[in-house]
């Protein structure tokens, strides 16, 4: 569906620890865990197994330790399709990441962004190339790595979309002109200082997410409320899919790389968040991070 789309992600690679429980702890409270597994994970990663699982030709540009956890997420790159060639792996600590998941599938995530925060702005941005059809970033590497390489693709007019995660109030102004900057709902509130709860409080964040990051269209990730689109002119927001939800984790990273790869083929906001939304939907209904990132044909036969 996706195979001749040549994508760059950069960002993070993280190992995941995921610990199950009913209910998680409070201050001073001990529970017991149902289960728990490593996973390979990190937005960028998660972002770049999405795009490769639907068939793009996809390159990581990252960076991890020579370490267990850098050695064991560097393979699973390749085994995913990967293009690992500009992962560094001259890292201090390969990035990690503890998620608890409640009885509900809901997540908590606590980062230690190690290698991550290390790579560097121009090397980043020199592994962009002219082949380059969509470039994907995150927050999980510094901010001058983020700014350098957006500033670079939109300079070349490479389609650009911004995942803003993990939320923080980011220098949206440092890297103005992308084609879609999209923020999930907490992201959304440490970007505008607004919750996006209803249809008033979803246009009046968009309108300062837009003016702030002057990109093309700003798609809020909304959860369970599917997305929303505001292109300057108009609001329209588009339903979630039915799921059976089982852990949410990077349903946010599913959906932005579908978004991504749909919006290239056709130049169709609406078609790109309904695709998103699908992908969203199918990642959800499965435990993991990366292994639950649909394949094309996943989504061509989803079924609500
Ligand atoms: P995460 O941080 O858990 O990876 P996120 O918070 O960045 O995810 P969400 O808004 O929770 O992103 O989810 C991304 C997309 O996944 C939503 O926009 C929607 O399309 C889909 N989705 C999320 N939750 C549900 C749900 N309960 N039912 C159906 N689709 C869902
Ligand atoms: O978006 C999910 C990801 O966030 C996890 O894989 C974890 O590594 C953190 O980066």
């Amino acid at each position: 569906m996706y195979k001749d789309i040549r994508a760059a992600v950069v960002g993070s690679i993280n190992m995941d620890i995921i610990l199950n429980m009913q209910k998680v702890p409070e201050i001073g409270e001990n529970v017991l865990g149902t289960s728990y597994g490593y996973a390979c994970g990190g937005k960028g990663a998660n972002q770049a197994t999405g795009l490769a699982r639907l068939g793009a030709q996809t390159k990581m540009i990252g960076k991890v330790a020579d370490d267990a956890n850098g050695r064991k997420l560097i393979e699973n790159l390749r085994n995913n399709n990967i293009d690992s060639s500009f992962v560094s792996t001259d890292g201090t600590q390969t990035g990690m990441a503890a998620i608890i998941i409640d009885g509900e599938g809901r997540n908590r995530i606590i980062v230690y962004e190690g290698s991550n925060a290390e790579m560097d702005p121009q090397k980043s941005a020199d592994a962009i190339d002219d082949e380059t059809d969509i470039l994907l970033v995150q927050f999980e590497t510094s901010e001058d790595v983020v700014v350098k390489c957006v500033n670079k693709a939109v300079s070349k007019g490479i389609l650009t979309v911004i995942d803003c995660g993990p939320a923080k109030n980011f220098n949206l102004e440092r890297m103005p002109g992308a084609t879609i900057i999209s923020p999930n709902e907490n992201e959304t509130e440490a970007l505008s200082g607004i919750f996006p709860s209803d249809e008033d409080t979803i246009l009046e964040a968009s309108k300062i997410i837009m003016k702030r990051s002057k990109a093309q269209y700003v798609v809020l990730k909304l959860g369970s409320r599917g997305c929303s689109i505001w292109d300057g002119k108009n609001l329209n927001i588009i339903p979630a899919y039915k799921s059976n939800v089982v852990d949410t984790t990077a349903a946010g990273d599913c959906f932005t790389a579908a978004l991504a790869l749909e919006y290239k083929k056709s130049g169709d906001i609406f078609a790109a968040c309904d695709m998103a939304n699908k992908a969203g939907a199918i990642a959800v209904s499965r435990m993991g991070a990366e292994s639950s990132m649909p394949t094309a044909d996943d989504l061509i036969n989803f079924k609500e």
